[in-house]
């Protein structure tokens, strides 16, 4: 069974696809985190947007991978791997914050990116969210969500998580990022966000994290059930 899942930044795509892998079983891919380890590769070896033949050919000497753990909290997490190397942190920076939306606008990046995750699919259940994943990467996916909340809610969420890893920013310049991201993410040549008409719309704006969960896994049950 395929799981997409879309929204903007913040609405907790990431949070409820990290607890149906946990507690249902499910393989889960944050695309995001994939446009963001090429942005990281791209600044580190100085390649530009405009510089085809380096895109092309760091793609063909590029892997992307994740790995499930638990922290010692005890909380289920997933590190991010590019070429080998654990970028898990660096990839959610606020530099990185700030240059992966424009980057994820290319085409080229695009089309690769789809491919890889397209080629995701297995025999294991999937849970994959981003921005097009409902629309452009599985618009067969047996289910489709549309997570959504207020910009205030989404920039309190980032701010605090922010201030939870030590990263040095204000609510106000995390609110604004976050309006630029929309912004760019909404108004994309090619895999702009949108409602994908068969989605499931969920406003989390008022919702707790375990209400979200219930909505999905409900969702999931039905499917699984055959209704
Ligand atoms: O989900 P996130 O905030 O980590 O995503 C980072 C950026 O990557 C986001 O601003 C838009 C882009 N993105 C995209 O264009 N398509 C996706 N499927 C996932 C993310």
């Amino acid at each position: 069974m395929i799981v997409a899942i879309d929204g903007p930044a913040g609405t907790g795509k990431g949070t409820i696809s990290k607890l149906v892998a946990e507690r249902l079983g499910f393989t889960y891919v944050d695309t995001g985190a994939m446009y963001r380890a090429i942005t990281l590769k791209m600044l580190r070896n100085n390649i530009t947007l405009d510089n085809e033949d380096g895109i092309n050919d760091m793609f063909d000497n590029t892997v992307i991978s994740f790995e499930s753990n638990t922290n010692e909290k005890g909380e289920f997490v997933q590190n991010v791997f590019l070429d080998g190397e654990d970028v898990t942190f660096e990839i959610r920076t606020p530099i990185i914050n700030e240059t992966v939306s424009p980057y994820s606008v290319l085409p080229l990046i695009r089309t690769r990116l789809v491919d890889l995750q397209r080629k995701m699919r297995s025999s294991n259940d999937l849970i994959m969210e981003g921005r097009d994943i409902t629309t452009v990467v599985f618009p067969d996916a047996e289910i489709k969500i549309y997570l959504d909340a207020s910009l205030e809610e989404r920039a309190n969420r980032r701010y605090k998580e922010f201030v939870s890893k030590g990263i040095e920013t204000t609510l106000e310049e995390t609110k604004d990022s976050i309006a630029k991201r929309d912004y760019n993410d909404m108004h994309k040549e090619m895999g702009a966000l949108k409602i994908a008409e068969d989605a499931v719309y969920i406003d989390t704006t008022n919702l707790t994290i375990e209400e979200v969960f219930n909505k999905v896994k409900e969702l999931i049950q039905n499917k699984k059930d055959g209704n």
